[in-house]
């Protein structure tokens, strides 16, 4: 059993509690640590198979543990791709493998890739699996639904499975045209013109007309502009069952980052404006939005240091969400009881997932600037370096184990 002792509640109180555990060991949190539920980070891509130079489940589930993360759902769009039976359990093998040469039991759900020519799957996996991921528009990857035939079926087959269908909302035919009348240009903001607000505008829309005419659930990942969030919030005013997620990469960073940080926040869908990132506060304090999750997408520097075309879109994330939303915090930007809703409550409550008993111990006070060289993800980098952030945390325990995220360099130990 671990025991917590004295530390302090989001309400202020000061407490003690115990957490089932093989171990017997105490915190005594000094009444300066306040608790709060580990977090579900619904969305990354930790790269196994295909792509572990980028990322692997033993420095994934480092970067998560080091940013209060207990639970990850993993993206399909690996090489080969998460989208048939066969694939998907090579993957889950491979996942196991890793986590038990780190010692970290890191929880994580796979998202289910739609592809044309392998829908027939999803009924043979759908107990196996936490959804079923649409990439309406191209991105990092091959797995892209630009059939309508296809698509419709996938709304139709997650309303009769019950699964949730995750939309990557871009329209591909708008993406396309925009390549060929800026082709050869290569100012990395070329990005948002590229990949503009009306393509994905234009796919949420229609992802949520599916939704309604399959009686379907939908969840639109990363919402990056003022106009879906108005969809949305409509969609939900008239009971379509429509969730969505907003990432801190499109509540953190607009297209002015560009200037500075150019491939490196290249990412699909683009950096939009300071006025969407405004829509997107707002809809997290309306409650329109529903989770936020990282899109953890590593690339390495090799990679983002290619010229514009050739680089590789998204942006690391696991480890910094946490820390970006206590800083807002201190902003005044939202509370921590709001945090918890959409990094843990909601995620467990759309996804009907099993309550646990992950909790995190964060030191409201702690002031640290991100540095590279402080992260575990395998890609050593982040656009929020240099950024100093009021709000660490510093013990994450998950299934019973306490890993204590050290307060200088970021690294941790178990205890
Ligand atoms: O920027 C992105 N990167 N968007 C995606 O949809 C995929 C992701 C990746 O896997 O690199
Ligand atoms: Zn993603």
């Amino acid at each position: 059993m671990i025991t917590i002792k004295n530390f302090r509640s989001v309400q202020g109180t000061i407490e003690t509690i115990t957490i089932p555990s093989a171990k017997q060991q105490t915190i005594d949190a000094q009444g300066k640590l306040t608790l709060i539920p580990a977090l579900i980070d619904p969305h990354v891509h930790f790269r196994v198979p295909g792509a572990d130079h980028k990322e692997d489940w033993k420095t994934g589930a480092r970067a998560a543990i080091a940013g209060g993360v207990t639970t990850v759902f993993d993206m399909p769009n690996n090489t080969p791709p998460c989208f048939n039976k066969e694939n998907l359990l090579a993957k889950k093998r491979l996942i196991d493998q890793q986590l038990a040469e780190v010692k970290i039991p890191l929880r994580y759900h796979l998202y289910f890739g739609a592809d044309k020519n392998n829908l027939n799957e999803i009924g043979k996996v759908k107990n196996e699996i936490i959804g079923i991921k649409v990439f309406m528009g191209s991105s990092t990857g091959n797995l892209l639904m630009d059939d309508d035939a296809a698509l419709e079926r996938a709304f139709q087959l997650g309303a009769q499975e019950n699964l949730i269908v995750a939309v990557h909302a871009e329209d591909e035919v708008i993406i396309q045209k925009n390549k060929q009348k800026f082709a050869g240009q290569l100012d990395p903001a070329i990005h948002s013109k590229i990949r503009d607000r009306k393509a994905a505008i234009k796919a949420t829309k229609k992802a949520l007309e599916l939704a309604e005419k399959y009686s379907a659930q939908v969840f639109i990942l990363h919402v990056s502009t003022k106009e879906e969030i108005d969809l949305i919030r409509d969609a939900k005013r008239n009971a379509i069952l429509a969730y969505c997620e907003v990432s801190p990469n499109h509540l953190f960073l607009n297209e002015k980052d560009y200037a500075k940080w150019g491939n490196r926040v290249q990412v699909n869908p683009p950096l939009r404006t300071e006025k969407d990132q405004e829509a997107l506060w707002e809809a997290i304090h309306d409650r329109t939005v529903d989770m936020i999750g990282s899109d953890h997408a590593p690339h390495t520097i090799a990679e983002k240091n290619k010229h514009y075309g050739e680089s590789p879109s998204g942006i690391p994330g696991v480890e910094t969400t946490l820390p970006l939303l206590l800083n807002a915090y201190h902003e005044k930007k939202i509370t921590i009881e709001r945090i918890i809703e959409l990094t843990r409550e909601n995620i467990e409550t759309i996804f009907r997932l099993d309550p646990i008993s992950d909790v995190v111990l964060v030191d409201l006070e702690s002031v640290k600037t991100i540095e590279d060289k402080f992260l575990q993800t395998k890609c050593g980098w982040s656009p929020y370096a240099g950024r100093k952030l009021k709000g660490w945390p510093v013990y994450t325990i998950l299934q019973g184990e306490i890993f204590n995220i050290e307060p200088h360099t970021h690294a941790y130990a178990t205890l």
